[in-house]
């Protein structure tokens, strides 16, 4: 039996200091599999060193190409042929995965892609990369776990609307589309700054994409692309995990490495609760000189409050003056987190999508377990509002998304340790 890491953290302390973040990983995850779009050696910098990275290094190398790490870059060399196939093993680990879809149709004609299933955060459909790779003349079809596509005389353009802007989506479609026959005009896409990022570099690539950031993407295919060097953009999620974990510990934080305008609804909502905000360039400062004041919160995709952020939104609900009523659009999912949150005392009632939750002043410490990235992160920054030792189980989770975690908690103040602890015992009969 193996034993499993744990973070265990003092709390009643006041998070305060400067902190700095890497590139985003929800955005370096699909740069390497831009990478896979262009024969040769691309390398994106500012990629943080995290599990979930390692993971995608490793499904590049089974489809054929050769990947190496060093400090914060990652090379990324893609042969002229690829083995388009990416299996369960990987992709039940990284549901990121998926988004090899669309470059290994646009690249090979086929592929074959395990279908990752659902995960802690609820229910994820595939209908829209599949319905959009459809509209651009792939033949798709599901079989024994697999996601199986082919485009024999190549993909064409076309005008596809998809019913919600899907993050995944928008980037299968737009990688494939960048060499399609033609022009795809993509309607209702997702306007995430990872989707920004990715469309710059496949511009420098030498794509022809319009419309980044906006709801509306054109793309016209171009028959090949070249391989760049590219920097992945400031991690606006773990930035935002440091802004609220400032508020609710009336903290004084400043951030560095994210621009504060991806982050402006999460930043005017811990202003409504009482903070003072600082915006920079590429950096920003939150202050929360008294108990945080109770804000309604809904999650939305970008640019409204980040679902990702959603755990950071309900604890700082958890200590905040009066009732506040957290709402979720995006994941089904989400609230496990709220159902852990409750073991460190919080008061909350779930109705559907919306959580009320009570604020108290103080939490009271615990031992819980992280479910998903956020969920843990979440849980670890509501444990500084405790009243003592909290241990959060399962943090292999927060290494997915957050690289030095435990170091940059140390820096903004606070009594940490990792440690490890026994795995459950199997009882047998
Ligand atoms: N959806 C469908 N059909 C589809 C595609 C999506 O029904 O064809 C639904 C999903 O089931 C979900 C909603 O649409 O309910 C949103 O899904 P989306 O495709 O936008 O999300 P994603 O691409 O699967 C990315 C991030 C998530 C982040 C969401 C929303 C990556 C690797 N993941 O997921 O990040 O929460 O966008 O912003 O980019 C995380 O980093 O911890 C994380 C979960």
């Amino acid at each position: 039996m193996t034993d499993v890491d744990v973070i265990k953290v003092t709390g009643g302390v006041r998070l305060a200091g400067e902190v700095g973040v890497v590139g985003a990983k929800n955005s370096a995850l699909k740069l390497m599999a831009v990478a896979l779009l262009a024969s040769g050696q691309s390398e994106i910098t500012n990629v943080p060193r995290i599990t979930d990275i390692a993971l995608m290094g490793e499904v590049l190398r089974r489809l054929g190409a050769t990947v190496d790490f060093e400090a914060d870059v990652v090379r990324v060399d893609v042969p002229e042929r690829l083995h388009p196939e990416a299996d369960y093993d990987l992709v039940r680990r990284l549901r990121a995965s998926i988004c090899v879809l669309g470059p290994l149709l646009a690249r090979c004609g086929e592929v074959r892609v395990a279908h990752p299933g659902g995960d802690a955060i609820g229910s994820r459909g595939l209908d829209m990369h599949v319905n959009g790779l459809a509209k651009m003349g792939a033949d798709i079809t599901g079989e024994h776990g697999f996601v199986v596509a082919s485009a024999p005389s190549g993909l064409h353009g076309a005008r596809i609307s998809l019913d919600f802007p899907s993050v995944g989506a928008t980037e299968n479609l737009v990688m494939a589309a960048v060499l399609a026959r033609g022009t795809t005009v993509i309607d209702n896409v997702a306007r995430e700054p990872e989707i920004v990022d990715i469309c710059e570099m496949l511009n420098a690539m030498g794509a022809q994409i319009e419309g980044a950031g906006s709801a509306e993407l054109t793309v016209h295919g171009v028959t090949s692309l070249n391989p760049v060097t590219h920097a992945t953009i400031g991690d606006r999620i773990v930035a935002g995990t440091w802004a609220f974990g400032a508020a609710m510990t009336q903290g004084d934080v400043t951030v560095l490495g994210c621009d504060p305008r991806w982050l402006e609804i999460a930043l005017d909502k811990i202003a409504q609760a009482g903070g003072q905000i600082d915006h920079g360039e590429d950096s920003f400062r939150v202050r929360m000189p008294d108990r945080p004041r109770a804000v309604d919160i809904r999650t939305l995709p970008f640019p409204g409050f980040a679902t990702d952020l959603l755990p950071m939104a309900i604890g700082m609900a958890s200590v905040a003056e009066g009732m506040s009523m957290i709402t979720e659009n995006i994941f089904d999912g989400r609230f496990m987190f709220a159902e852990e949150l409750k073991r460190l005392g919080a008061d909350i009632k779930i109705e559907g999508h919306h959580a009320m939750v009570r604020g108290r002043e103080r939490l009271s410490c615990a031992e819980v377990t992280a479910s998903d990235i956020r969920a843990g992160a979440g849980l670890v920054i509501a444990g500084l509002c405790g009243d003592g030792i909290t241990t959060v189980r399962a943090v292999h989770h927060i290494d997915r998304g957050y690289p030095n975690f435990v170091d940059d908690l140390r820096t903004l103040g606070v009594e940490v340790i990792r440690a490890e602890t026994p795995a459950d015992p199997v009882y047998t009969l």
